[in-house]
């Protein structure tokens, strides 16, 4: 848009433009709530699991006894990939960002789900695969990551939970309970998000009735950008490169001063706290005092301060988990490809639910470039 002009019905970056409507999840942002189908995240990341959580947002309600139980033991079943998948993942180059190995764990393994030649359309065909989705994402990652720093895939274990295949994969250890319980709940929080816009590009992928491997594919690549779910990494490279709590103050102001984003700061829909940091920040602090690695939320608490004061804008919920996750030993070019690990079960909810109603999404848009050019042929042009 040309500095001086403004048009009615254009919004940049579509800032309050409804795109849909949805019963997934509502963000309130008066309150600073969350709910995924009517519950409150804090309840959920509380009190149940991330597979309760997952199973609720891909079938509308939360499960019973028997449903977690079967549910589980689907996940579990599901849990290994092809060894083409492995064999794709062994060439790329080592330096490859884990961000770019999930996108092609799953683009690789797309033709292998037994549903692949259901139509876009087939809702059951559709919910299978989200479960496969969901299943596999922990064994691409942690995997992915194993292959990258040369070492073989591991065999998952079909006792463990999605953060605890995530973490033993890894680690080729067994979890820790505390360290599986923290991860646990903050794929909780990260699991979805309303019309975000990796879950955005999802919808309009599958919307054009490509398929749903398509639309995770999008959702990863979309989600990968520092503006959105990249923030938790950026906010790690911040942190450290603050260094200590003495350095903090004046960083972030020096920062402000030269207008610099600060990562894991700032949303679009919270203009007050994002409710998944204010539970988030509560864990990390509390992780931090545990393991006596105070050193970052302290620094935490600094920027904090001076960017409530000074600009009136509050951590999301990458700001916690960049520190939370540093505390648990988790390397940070990671931090992303775990939300990737939730935010499938968010994606594969809505696209669901966007072809359970499609229409082709296609915005218009203002032309501002030159008209009645003349053609002239090549070589004549100067
Ligand atoms: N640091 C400094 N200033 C900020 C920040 C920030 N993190 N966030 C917003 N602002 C300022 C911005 O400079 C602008 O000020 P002014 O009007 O004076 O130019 C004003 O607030 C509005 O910012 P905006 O970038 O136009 O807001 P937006 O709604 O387009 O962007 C955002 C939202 C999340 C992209 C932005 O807050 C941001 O870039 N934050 C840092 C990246 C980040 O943490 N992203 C993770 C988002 S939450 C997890 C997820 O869903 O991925």
């Amino acid at each position: 848009m040309s500095a001086t002009t403004t048009y009615p019905n254009y919004s940049p970056g579509l800032e309050g433009v409804i795109g849909g409507i949805t019963t997934i999840s509502e963000i309130i942002s008066e309150t600073s709530t969350l709910v995924y189908r009517g519950y409150n995240v804090h309840d959920l990341a509380s009190q149940g699991s991330f597979e309760e959580t997952a199973y609720l947002l891909l079938f509308g309600k939360l499960p019973n006894r028997a449903e977690l139980d079967s549910f589980k033991k689907t996940l579990a079943d599901e849990r290994e990939v092809p060894e083409q998948v492995y064999t794709a993942l062994k060439q790329l180059p080592k330096d490859c960002h884990p961000m770019d190995i999930a996108k092609v764990g799953y683009a690789v393994y797309a033709p292998f789900d037994p549903d692949y030649a259901a139509p876009a359309t087939d809702h059951e065909a559709n919910r299978r695969k989200a479960v496969r989705i969901l299943a596999k994402g922990s064994t691409i990652v942690g995997n992915g990551h194993r292959i990258r720093n040369g070492q073989e895939p591991l065999k998952p274990k079909a006792e463990h939970t999605i953060a605890q295949n995530f973490l033993y994969l890894m680690s080729g250890e067994e979890p820790n309970t505390q360290t599986a319980h923290v991860l646990d709940s903050s794929l909780t929080l990260y699991a979805e998000h309303g019309f975000n816009a990796s879950t955005f590009a999802c919808r309009v992928t599958v919307a054009t009735l490509s398929d749903l491997y398509s639309g995770i594919v999008s959702g990863i690549g979309t989600l990968k950008g520092p503006l959105h779910g990249g923030a938790n990494e950026e906010a790690m490279k911040m942190l450290e490169e603050i260094g200590t709590p003495a350095n903090a103050e004046a960083w972030i102001r020096d920062a402000l001063t030269n207008k610099k984003k600060i990562m894991g700061f700032g949303h679009r829909e919270y203009k007050k706290r994002d409710p998944r940091a204010i539970y988030l920040t509560k864990v990390a602090k509390e992780l931090s005092a545990e393991k006596g690695q105070t050193k970052w939320s302290e620094i935490a608490d600094i920027l904090e301060n001076v960017m409530e004061t000074e600009k009136g804008i509050y951590p999301n919920v990458d700001f916690p988990a960049a520190y939370a996750y540093y505390v648990l030993g988790i390397p940070v070019d990671l931090y992303t490809p775990i939300f990737v690990i939730a935010r499938v079960s968010g994606w594969s909810a809505h696209a669901l639910e966007q072809l359970a109603n499609n229409r082709l999404i296609r915005p218009g848009c203002i032309y501002e470039g030159p008209h009645s050019a003349e053609f002239i042929p090549v070589d004549q042009r100067p």
